[in-house]
């Protein structure tokens, strides 16, 4: 059985302020994403944004990842590590931030296109943004479980063709950047846990143009999908409130 935390309205504020610093910076590294910018420069600019602000990227030194944000640039499902690759018109980018303020972390990641984008790539990524809110949508439904998430959202991409990663999955955020429950984006035979308030947890559907399967290269992080065709992804940080389910990372 999961150990699912339950904040109280103090530690969702908290959690609050670190989304919108989160959800500020994203948007912001977004802004970067033109031909010919390097990844790197997207990581130095959430490096230094961050600590500017009195946080702590989240994804740097976490089991070894080198890098303060997460690039996943084309057929990179997640994980991409920042570094000489530069943007060319054409490419779509996922943006992962995480951030810790006052002990509370925050994660929220977009994917954004670089130039003019491909007919199917903007097909991709607005079936992972449709995926994303569709799943934060059934949340607030009376005795909503955490797999009628997985159901919606496999709903969605079948009508599309397109399919669900299943190795990487959602989460519960707080004072540790993974928790409990593991929030699953495929559809599953038992229902889930219900959702309580007091919970925070990520969405954050990886919709895959081909096949749902992927491979790790040999950095031991990036993940790729298994044909090489493109992957798409969104996420917010999520709170079950007394009022109903608030995105805790939206900018101010
Ligand atoms: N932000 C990712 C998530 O959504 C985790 C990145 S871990 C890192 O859970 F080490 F790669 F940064
Ligand atoms: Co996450
Ligand atoms: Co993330």
């Amino acid at each position: 059985m999961p150990k699912i935390l339950i904040k109280t309205p103090k530690e969702i504020e908290r959690i609050r302020d670190c989304g919108a610093l989160a959800a500020e910076t994203l948007s912001r590294a977004g802004e970067m994403c033109k031909p010919g910018v390097a990844t790197r420069e997207i990581d130095d600019f959430v490096r230094e944004f961050t600590l500017k602000n009195g946080a702590i990227p989240a994804c740097l030194g976490y089991k070894k990842f080198p890098k303060s944000v997460c690039t996943s640039v084309n057929e990179v499902v997640t994980h991409g590590i920042p570094g000489t690759y530069v943007l060319k018109d054409g490419d779509i980018i996922n943006i992962d931030v995480t951030s810790i303020l006052n002990g509370y972390f925050a994660d929220t990641s977009e994917t954004f296109f670089v130039g003019k984008p491909k007919a199917n790539a903007e097909e991709l990524v607005a079936t992972s943004k449709e995926c994303l809110f569709e799943g934060i949508r059934v949340c607030n439904l009376p005795n909503a479980r955490f797999s009628d998430i997985g159901a919606i959202i496999s709903g969605i991409c079948e009508e599309h063709g397109f399919s669900v990663v299943r190795d990487y999955c959602g989460h519960g955020t707080g004072r540790a950047f993974h928790e409990d429950p593991t929030v699953l984006h495929y559809r599953q035979l038992l229902p889930g846990p219900k959702i309580q308030q007091g919970m925070v947890f990520t969405i954050e559907p990886m919709i895959n143009e081909g096949t749902w399967k992927v491979r790790t290269l040999s950095d031991g992080w990036t993940a790729v999908t298994a044909d090489g065709k493109l992957s798409a992804q969104w996420e917010h940080t999520i709170a079950m409130t007394r009022h109903g389910i608030e995105i805790l990372t939206l900018a101010r």
